[in-house]
């Protein structure tokens, strides 16, 4: 049996970006993906659009102006990029289930729009004082981590519309759980990872541009360049290990290997047997791990019938079962698509109705927004990582309450020669894909460095 100098479990963005570091540097390197395709949660699918094909990116797909890691890969990968559209006004649903459009303040009452900015100070001033890599050494961390957001929301204002939106933020569009499932100390290490709150809560900044040909093309290119060095179909379920190495088993097929990078979320790696077992912190750290839920949709139509309207197709609301929704048009192309998000406990309800009524409530919902075309649609696609067992939800993992500061350290920690990683347990870019690549990059420099 051949000994490798490392083998990588998993091709995602972090796995084929540590492994194209590692042969850069001369090291031998093997890629074992289980799926039959590279990228992991980034993925695009064909759909038929009246007679016409169409794509559309199932997972991760837009990159903000602060994300360098992903930025840097880009351009070192020739990948270009393009805006999203953004002329026209956006529309907003308050409690009233009004559609109100604005351009530039929230048509929210006064009040509310004042307790919103303040508790936007607030949790900038909690995200600039924290290191999103460390989030257990900020000072009050174990208080934070000990009540979920919505009771820190409670305690800190008294106005329900303003906390439904700052929530809004936090839970449903971001770590896609209700604000009672997670920490206060995991909401602000979301805004610290992203540069600060205010950045979540600007479109055009955390949502500003796509990759043409879809972010995707991120990891086909890692690929590419790794060539046969990448195998698929190989789905990784026990690991032999000592100090000196690991031997890595696919059925029958066993590999050997210096170093092991799982590059694997956290709550996957529980589908791997370790012998001799991994020690208990870090099975119980990864027990109190668990992914959010959001179902991505999209709808194809023959125009982007909001723009004449003189939308930019932004539109969101606490109360809306799609709660956010943005053109996302690709560039070039003339028929128009919209996005929508359905998360936390609205992804539980309609993911237990039959398609055909899961479909019709969600354009409903849209049609809230944008009026009666939006219930016409040529296409209408929906992401499925829920049923998926190798990723198991969107976007990401995160803790329960108090599990960051008992057990957040705990999840990039080797055990001999196996180092763990994903954009979950990123800090800078957590939870999206410019974590992934500064996990991968991290993961490989420890490595040739001898760490
Ligand atoms: P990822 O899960 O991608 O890769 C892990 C790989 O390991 C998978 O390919 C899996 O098959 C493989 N694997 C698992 N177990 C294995 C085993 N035992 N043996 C072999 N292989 C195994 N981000 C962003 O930046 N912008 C965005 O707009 C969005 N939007 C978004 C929407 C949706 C719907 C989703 C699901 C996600 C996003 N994200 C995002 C998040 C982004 O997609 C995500 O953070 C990264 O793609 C994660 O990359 P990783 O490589 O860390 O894990």
């Amino acid at each position: 049996m051949v000994t490798h100098d490392v083998i990588v479990v998993g091709a995602g963005v972090t796995g084929l970006t540590a492994a194209w570091r590692l042969a850069e540097a001369g090291r031998d390197v093997l890629v074992l993906e289980a799926r039959d395709r590279v990228g992991g949660r980034l993925r695009t699918d064909t759909a038929d659009a009246a007679g016409a094909p169409a794509s559309f990116e199932i997972g991760g797909q837009w990159v903000s102006p602060d994300q360098d890691a992903l930025l840097g890969l880009l351009d070192e990968l020739g990948l270009a990029t393009y805006p999203r559209h953004r002329e026209g006004d956006s529309v907003y649903v308050g409690r009233d289930g009004v559609a109100r459009r604005f351009a530039e303040d929230l048509p929210v009452p006064a009040a509310t729009a004042a307790a919103i900015t303040e508790l936007t100070k607030r949790l900038d001033a909690l995200a600039a004082a924290m290191d999103p890599a460390r989030p257990w050494e900020l000072p009050d961390a174990g208080h934070l981590d000990g009540i979920s957001l919505r009771s820190w929301l409670e305690e800190q204002c008294d106005d329900a519309e303003a906390r439904d939106n700052i929530a809004l933020y936090l839970g449903p569009a971001m770590l896609t759980k209700p604000a009672h499932a997670f920490s206060a100390l995991q909401a602000v290490q979301m805004a610290a990872s992203a540069g600060s709150f205010s950045n979540l809560l600007d479109a055009d900044v955390i949502l500003d541009r796509r990759v043409v040909g879809g972010l995707q093309s991120v990891p086909l290119e890692l690929a590419r360049r790794l060539g046969d060095r990448v195998r698929l179909g190989q789905d990784v379920t026990r690991v032999e290990w000592s100090d000196g190495g690991v031997v890595v088993h696919v059925g029958d097929v066993r590999y050997a290997a210096r170093r092991l990078v799982l590059a694997v979320p956290p709550t996957v790696v529980r589908r791997v047997r370790f012998d001799p077992e991994l020690p208990a912190e870090h099975r119980i750290a990864r027990e109190h791990q668990s992914f959010g839920l959001v179902v991505k949709v999209q709808a194809m139509y023959s125009t982007p019938f909001w723009r004449e309207a003189g939308l930019d197709g932004t539109a969101f609301g606490p109360y809306e079962l799609v709660h956010e929704a943005y053109d996302n048009t690709p560039e070039g192309e003339s028929r128009g698509v919209l996005v929508g998000f359905v998360s936390d406990v609205n992804a539980d309800a309609v993911g237990a109705l039959d398609a055909e009524e899961r479909r019709t409530r969600v354009l409903d919902s849209l049609a809230v927004y944008y009026g009666e075309p939006a219930r016409h649609p040529l296409a209408y696609v929906e992401s499925d990582w829920q049923h998926q067992e190798l990723t198991g939800g969107a976007y990401g993992t995160s803790f329960d309450l108090g599990g960051l500061t008992r057990w957040g350290q705990v999840l990039r920690q080797p055990v001999g020669p196996i180092e763990f990683g994903s954009s979950d347990v990123a800090g800078l870019g957590f939870q999206h894909v410019d974590g992934a690549v500064r996990v991968g990059t991290d993961l490989a420099e420890g490595i040739v460095a001898g760490r």
